[in-house]
């Protein structure tokens, strides 16, 4: 009850980054003048910090440990997301900043939407800002630029800029903690769908999407197999495999839409899935020496007392696939944004994230 309560507040969202001139006139040598990022823990910045119903905003060290300033700041990591790594890619220092708490912010220098726990789905993360919810601010965002710098200016810095979205996870573990749910398949891509659909009414046209990792490999699932259903502490192949067969969806989904609908869009899936699933199997192909236990926390797997404010912690981070139960380390996150970007198109379909970045500039 407790891990299912836990994995399930577990994951995050997006950011969104606006470069914007001051004389007003928005800025469209740079590359990507704006990253918009939608999310869940895996791209939350610190919005759940300001969301009052949730529990665990990871605003406690060691939390944050090895960020530059060495302090938490809502990151589910023990340093940067792999957001940060993507922005960084695309010639920012970091992230945008949380879109919450509400206050006057300058949109132009970018701002994130990510909750923790979120998904695609409405009911999934409860008190969490939801994909719908985190369009809805989205929605505001774009009026308050369109209203700043007029409606064609904005119509070119949406069409230019770049909407991650790094979501469903959670998704995955409300299905697990409950019922299989035989509509789940169909709510999900439909969900799905909804929410491209109407990020590309509001403007967007180049999509960075992070696929759903293979959650059946993260410590805390590996522990539910150890202590509940095996009894050994490999991966639980049928959440892996749900996994699988949604991230297919979604891939034959924004193939289906790029030829259809919604011309002129072009994107771009970067498969954390296959990555996760391609660490574990050769660890030290990429540095790792633990991809089964978490850094953070204790007892079996640490993972039977998670990660908080009294935890111990590994000092050989860059070792580990996971910082905690759930969470990739900051180390892990560097890696997946470079093999994103590569070309070699290994773990990116249909293009690489670096392409995408590059069409129409
Ligand atoms: C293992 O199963 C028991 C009973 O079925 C349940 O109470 C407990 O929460 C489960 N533990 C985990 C880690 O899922
Ligand atoms: C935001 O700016 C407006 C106009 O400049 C001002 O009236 C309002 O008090 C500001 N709100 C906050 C929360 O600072
Ligand atoms: C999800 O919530 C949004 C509001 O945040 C609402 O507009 C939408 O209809 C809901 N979708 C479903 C499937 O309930």
């Amino acid at each position: 009850m407790r891990l299912a309560t836990s994995l399930f507040f577990a994951l995050f969202i997006y950011v969104l980054l606006l470069v914007i001139t001051v004389e007003g006139q928005i800025d469209v040598d740079k590359k990507v003048p704006a990253i918009y990022v939608f999310g869940d823990s895996t791209a939350d910045v610190g919005n759940n910090k300001n969301l009052p119903a949730i529990n665990n905003p990871a605003d406690f060290l060691p939390y944050g440990i090895d960020y530059p300033t060495k302090k938490p700041t809502g990151r589910f990591s023990n340093g940067y997301n792999v957001i940060d790594y993507l922005a960084k890619h695309m010639g920012f220092m970091e992230s945008p900043p949380p879109y919450l708490p509400p206050r006057n912010k300058t949109w132009e220098t970018g701002v994130s939407f990510a909750s923790a726990g979120s998904g695609i789905l409405n009911s999934t993360g409860p008190g969490t800002l939801s994909m719908a919810k985190q369009i809805e601010y989205f929605a505001k965002v774009r009026q308050d630029i369109v209203n700043k710098f007029g409606q064609e200016q904005a119509t070119l810095l949406f069409s230019k800029s770049i909407f991650l979205i790094s979501s469903g996870g959670n998704d995955f573990f409300a299905l697990f903690s409950s019922n299989i749910n035989l509509k789940f398949y169909y709510d999900f891509i439909s969900n799905y769908d909804k929410h491209i659909k109407e990020l590309y009414n509001l403007g967007a046209r180049k999509f960075a999407i992070i696929d759903v990792p293979p959650v059946g490999c993260i410590p805390g699932a590996r522990y539910v197999n150890l202590k509940n259903l095996t009894h050994t502490d490999g991966c639980l192949k049928i959440l892996n495999s749900l996994v699988g067969l949604v991230n297919s969806g979604v891939r034959s989904l924004l193939k289906d839409l790029k030829s259809s609908e919604l011309r002129g869009m072009e994107y771009s899936i970067g498969s954390s899935y296959d990555l996760v699933l391609d660490i574990v199997d050769h660890p030290h192909h990429y540095g790792f020496k633990a991809v089964k236990k978490a850094c953070c926390g204790s007892g079996r797997l640490n993972v039977e007392m998670g990660c908080d404010e009294t935890s111990p912690y590994c000092s050989d981070r860059d070792n580990f696939l996971f910082w905690d139960a759930v969470h990739p380390t900051m180390k892990t996150a560097q890696v997946a944004a470079t093999a994103f970007f590569s070309n070699s198109l290994q773990f990116a379909t249909p293009i690489s994230f670096k392409t995408l970045v590059d069409i129409g500039n």
